[in-house]
């Protein structure tokens, strides 16, 4: 028996992954041992341990077993009094009765689950504890069935609907991980405000749409996953369209995010938030090319920021070239493309609507709150829904996005309901086609605030030729 122990010491569990942590995954996954999920609760089942001198050797062999959503290896890490992931440490491995009480399980919809035993109920995970009680996490959620059946039977303007992609998430790690925009310094908000000649008999459209002013300049909305960082994809958004734009469809890029998450690292934070006024002088100044060249890959879960593979060098007259070849060994064309200073328009919503009329798609600052995950269609104002639930529940963030024309709705009173349309980056299945409206007039969550215009710096070599 004592030759035994040896080996049987260094068993037991190690936590291959923080499971607790968003985004975490299971970087190894060898086998999965029966296990047993009902109702949602996983219990590995069988022996937590196994016998003989075949683990732990290097840390890296098949002796782990799944528990909860991870593996785990057999290690010293078991013996603990509170049994949590290799319950059976020391009846199995050790041959003597475990130091405590025999813990007592939880119950749930008529079965009996062991201590430490999980399951997930939307964001929160429940863990049955050694007094045979089920503890939850308590977390606001992103995803909220309560909220979503207040926000559609409130006759707010607006449906909300459940995304799969946002299940599971809390709210703090939807305002941390899908937004990412440094609000406006006070400089920075005084930045050279241009005002447009308004004639106040001006009449402008009820309705615009710039994808059809502009045929095959506006582009889609972008995808910018769990990474915080819609000062990238909004700033590549509307300069992608303005270029196009400015050129007479001569080019149209679709410019790429991840130039400026990698490279555009001075004061600015990549997938962790950054400034538009910061984005906005890499532009001009440095230039980035297509996305195609130089595709998204960050992620959240990525640790730190990717280093930069895509630096610039001026080659005189205004013009930059590429120092590198692209990211993607399949493009070969790594043009650089530039913008003049932007400039900031009034909060007006009559000099919005001019600005967005004669030249294109603008950016503007969105504060995020509760309730915009949820939007799916009509005019979205925040609303109360949340109010009454807590503090917890009263989480917004600075987001920014692209506005791209706007409209008016009659209501069956009579009322008229004037709105902008807007894309986000949160993917085609988000919203209206990855699009919202939003109220026009009110700068509904500060969608009036900080609105930003740019040109393409287009010379006249790029212009098509009369
Ligand atoms: C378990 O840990 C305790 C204290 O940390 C230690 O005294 C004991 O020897 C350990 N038991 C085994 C079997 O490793
Ligand atoms: C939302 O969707 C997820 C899966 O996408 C589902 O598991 C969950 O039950 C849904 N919740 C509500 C409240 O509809």
């Amino acid at each position: 028996m004592p030759g035994d122990m040896r080996p049987l010491r260094a068993l037991l569990c190690l936590w291959l992954v923080a499971r607790a942590a968003l985004g975490s995954r299971v970087r190894t996954r060898r086998e999965l041992g029966p296990g047993l999920y009902q109702n949602g609760v996983y219990d590995a089942g069988g022996s937590y341990c196994q016998r003989g001198d075949v683990c732990c050797r290097g840390r890296d062999d098949g002796c782990t077993v799944p528990y909860h959503d991870t593996l785990c290896y057999c290690d010293l890490f078991c013996n603990r009094t509170v049994s949590d992931c290799c319950p059976d440490f020391w009846e199995y491995c050790l041959g003597i009765p475990a130091p405590f009480p025999k813990a007592q399980g939880c119950a749930r919809a008529g079965l009996n689950y062991p201590t430490g035993a999980t399951y997930r109920e939307n964001c929160n995970l429940c863990t049955c504890g050694p007094g045979g009680q089920w503890q939850c996490e308590d977390h606001a959620c992103l995803m909220d069935g309560e909220l979503i059946d207040a926000v559609n039977r409130g006759n707010f303007g607006w449906r909300a609907t459940n995304y799969s992609q946002f299940w599971g998430m809390t709210l703090e790690d939807g305002i941390r991980h899908r937004l990412g925009t440094f609000r406006p310094s006070a400089t920075v908000m005084n930045m050279n405000e241009m005002h447009m000649n308004m004639d106040s008999n001006e009449v402008l459209p009820r309705h615009f749409d710039a994808a059809a002013k502009w045929p095959g300049m506006i582009h889609g909305p972008l995808d910018q996953g769990n990474c915080a960082g819609s000062w990238a994809f909004s700033t590549a958004a509307v300069a992608s369209d303005r270029i196009s734009i400015h050129s007479m469809g001569h080019m149209t890029p679709a410019l790429s995010p991840q130039n400026l998450l990698s490279c555009d690292t001075r004061n600015q934070r990549g997938c962790s938030g950054g400034r538009l006024d910061g984005a906005w002088w890499y532009l001009r100044r440095r230039g980035v090319v297509t996305d195609e060249c130089y595709p998204f890959t960050s992620q959240q879960s990525e640790p730190g920021p990717q280093p930069c593979m895509m630096h610039s060098r001026s080659t005189g007259r205004g013009k930059r070239q590429a120092t590198a070849r692209c990211p993607n060994p399949r493009t070969r064309s790594n043009e650089i493309y530039q913008s003049t200073p932007p400039y900031r328009l009034s909060s007006s919503e009559k000099e919005i609507m001019k600005e967005l009329l004669e030249n294109g798609p603008v950016q503007a600052i969105l504060e995020v709150h509760e309730d915009f995950f949820m939007y799916k269609s009509g005019i979205y104002r925040h609303t109360p829904v949340a109010e009454g639930k807590g503090p917890k529940y009263q989480r917004h963030g600075t987001h920014s996005v692209k506005i791209t024309g706007w409209g008016e709705e009659q209501l069956p009173d009579g009322q008229t309901q004037k709105y902008w349309t807007a894309a986000n980056s949160w993917g085609t299945a988000w919203g209206e086609d990855g699009h919202f409206r939003i109220a026009r007039g009110v700068n509904e969550c500060e969608v009036e605030t900080f609105v930003v215009g740019v040109w393409g710096r287009v010379s006249t070599e790029d212009m098509p030729h009369k």
